[in-house]
């Protein structure tokens, strides 16, 4: 059944650029979190996630620890020419920085999220996150519909085809290498995600300069509710940062390279040998920030549960119930990140307020 939910937001919106353009000294407290979810600025750290390098050697079983240890890893000579990563991150900040008309013409609802948007979640009254987005559909190819995608700049579609086709590519790729560090036959992942028939959809984050970063968040911890993310981050801003026991490591990307992260149906897929790691976002005040979030997922109405052959084989019981991608993402779309709790994990265990003071 469908309710008026679906179709509106709690709230009148507010684009986060346009607080951020207007030149207030303070943000609104609807951006202020509480004191333990604060982030810790000056958290100077030379931990980084794995880097892998796809034409080295080695590179499986590297993927395989950093699956089952961080969830996180980044990995470079992928393949993926480094001038249509620029391209394609050059494109979407040519759209944010057109006028606020131009954009508003896109603006999402929660019914499908597609377009632009400036919040997740529809609960009202929720604590939002300092950042605006673009979201689109790729693949399946009925549900890829141009007029959706931004028609400025002129080259943004073509680009972005181009750009989807060869992320989906490199999704395949790394799906066969985590299917056989789990010793299953490589199509096994690929197979239970509908083969030919996955899902992939883009969501263009934008992190514009924020004047008290030290009281929000660009994007609150949440872990990825599809298949595998394949993150292309800022050229030049950090600002991810992924859960590593009671501490968050500040990503320190390659030049050129992916940050690729398990998400939660792969995690259910392997019944938890793959872990999908909670991760957040920080904002500064001296710099916007822009990344491109590639979701590799299920076919959306089938059931992803525990592969059989892993858990006869290691003689282990199924963690979780066998549900669909569509009920598993209402969960998120309605309550916005939550950390890990559509997973059935509590968050009673998250880090504390990083003590910098
Ligand atoms: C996401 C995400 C990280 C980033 O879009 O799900 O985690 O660096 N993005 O923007
Ligand atoms: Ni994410």
């Amino acid at each position: 059944m469908k309710s008026t939910r679906d179709y509106h937001w709690p709230e009148p919106i507010v684009r986060v650029q346009s607080l951020s353009d207007s030149g207030i000294c303070t943000i609104p407290t609807k951006y202020v979190k509480p004191l333990n979810d604060r982030p810790c600025l000056s958290n100077f750290s030379d931990v980084n996630i794995p880097t892998i390098d796809l034409e080295g050697m080695n590179n499986c079983k590297e993927i395989s620890e950093a699956c089952r240890d961080w969830g996180f890893f980044q990995v470079v000579n992928h393949g993926v020419p480094p001038e249509l990563m620029d391209e394609a991150r050059q494109v979407w900040r040519e759209f944010f920085h057109q006028p606020m008309d131009v954009k508003q013409s896109y603006g999402n609802t929660p019914k499908t999220y597609e377009g632009y948007g400036s919040r997740l979640g529809v609960e009202k009254d929720a604590i939002l996150d300092w950042s605006d987005y673009y979201f689109l559909h790729y693949l399946p190819a009925y549900l890829k519909d141009y007029n959706k995608w931004p028609a400025l700049p002129s080259s943004l579609r073509e680009v972005m085809e181009e750009y989807s086709k060869q992320v989906v590519n490199f999704g395949g790729r790394l799906m066969k290498i985590l299917s056989e560090n789990l010793g299953l036959n490589e199509d096994v992942l690929q197979n239970a995600f509908g083969g030919e028939d996955i899902g992939a959809c883009l969501r263009v984050n934008f992190y514009p300069k924020c004047p008290q970063p030290d009281l929000t968040l660009g994007l609150s911890p949440h872990s990825d509710p599809g298949g595998m993310t394949i993150l292309l981050p800022d050229k030049h801003v950090a600002g991810l940062q992924v859960r590593r026991n009671a501490n968050w490591i500040t990503v320190k990307p390659a030049s050129h390279a992916f940050i690729v992260n398990i998400g939660d149906q792969i995690q259910i897929l392997s019944n938890a040998i793959y872990k999908s790691v909670e991760h957040r976002v920080m904002v500064n005040s001296t710099e916007e920030r822009i990344s491109l979030a590639f979701f590799y997922n299920p076919k959306s109405d089938l059931m992803i549960e525990p592969v059989k052959e892993l858990l006869t084989t290691h003689n282990i019981s199924p963690l979780y119930p066998p549900r669909t991608f569509d009920q598993y993402r209402l969960y998120i779309r309605t309550k916005g990140p939550q950390g890990k709790s559509q997973l059935g994990e509590s968050n009673k265990s998250n880090p504390q307020h990083d003590k910098c003071n």
